[in-house]
């Protein structure tokens, strides 16, 4: 299988700054893609798209008016990629609605506004790959992370749906559910959790180790290629076997 046939095509990284999000915009530029990075990160942002040809705009995802206006006059994307995303450690009862506002707002909302924005210029071309990273707390619950699970549940929900509703359009709509991988993010929760939540998080996989961003988005890369379009309401586990009979 190969996941390079993405050759010309214009595709949008949502959260493309930074951890898995950068790493797919690395490799679909590399493979002949025209990638748009749309991050909240100006400085990262900005600074990734020089150094490997891309675009950039900076916008927060989770702001609906913002990300049609960032948006509006650079359609049609061939490609939508959602990477965005960011947990919170801590028992539900110790979180509160706005903690359950902000997570929902950006891992779930975002990719609404996103595709919002994205859709129907794929549904007027007749062609479209939406790749969402998800993560595996969507599919096994997550302890200590159950509204950033319950978000990332949702995001699943929502693409089958719209994988439903684009089928005969020519569009694919699929997820990525990525389990510990070696980023900005998962570092923050080492910080948090120490040595004990690392080796929590690499003995729930079956080969024993972090996944690198590399590794996500070479299954990224594949959902969003030509190559993939009879693969559509899929979830794709890139979490070294952590999701493994879900
Ligand atoms: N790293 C992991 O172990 C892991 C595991 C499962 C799922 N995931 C998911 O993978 C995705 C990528 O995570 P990562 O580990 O690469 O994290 P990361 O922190 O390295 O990257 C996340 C990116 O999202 C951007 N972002 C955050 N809020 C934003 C907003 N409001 N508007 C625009 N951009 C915003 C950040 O600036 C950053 O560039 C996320 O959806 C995350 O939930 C990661």
């Amino acid at each position: 299988m190969t996941a390079d046939n993405v050759k010309r095509r214009r595709a949008l990284v949502a959260g493309g700054a930074s951890g898995i999000g950068a790493a797919t915009a690395v490799r679909l530029t590399a493979t002949g893609a025209d990638v748009l990075i749309a991050d909240i990160d100006a400085a990262k942002g900005a600074r990734l798209a020089g150094e490997i040809g891309a675009t950039f705009v900076a916008v927060d995802l989770t702001d609906h008016v913002a990300v049609s206006a960032a948006l509006a006059q650079r359609d049609p994307f061939d490609i939508l990629v959602n990477s965005a995303g960011a947990d919170q450690h801590a028992f539900f009862t110790q979180t509160g609605p706005q903690d359950w506002a902000r997570l929902i707002a950006l891992n779930l909302g975002a990719v609404l506004n996103t595709t919002h924005a994205v859709l129907p210029g794929m549904q007027q071309v007749g062609y479209g790959r939406i790749v969402n990273v998800a993560s595996e707390a969507g599919r096994l619950g997550s302890k200590g992370a159950s509204v950033y699970a319950a978000a990332k549940g949702g995001v699943i929900a929502f693409t089958r749906s719209i994988a439903r509703e684009n089928g005969r359009m020519g569009i694919t709509a699929n997820v990525v559910a990525p389990g510990p991988i070696d980023t900005p993010m998962l570092r923050r929760a080492i910080e948090d959790g120490g040595e004990k939540l690392m080796t929590a998080m690499t003995s729930a996989t079956l080969v024993g180790r972090l996944g690198t961003p590399q590794e996500t988005a070479a299954v990224i890369a594949f959902l969003a290629s030509d190559e993939a379009g009879y693969v559509t309401g899929e979830v794709l586990g890139a979490s070294g076997g952590m999701g493994c009979g879900a």
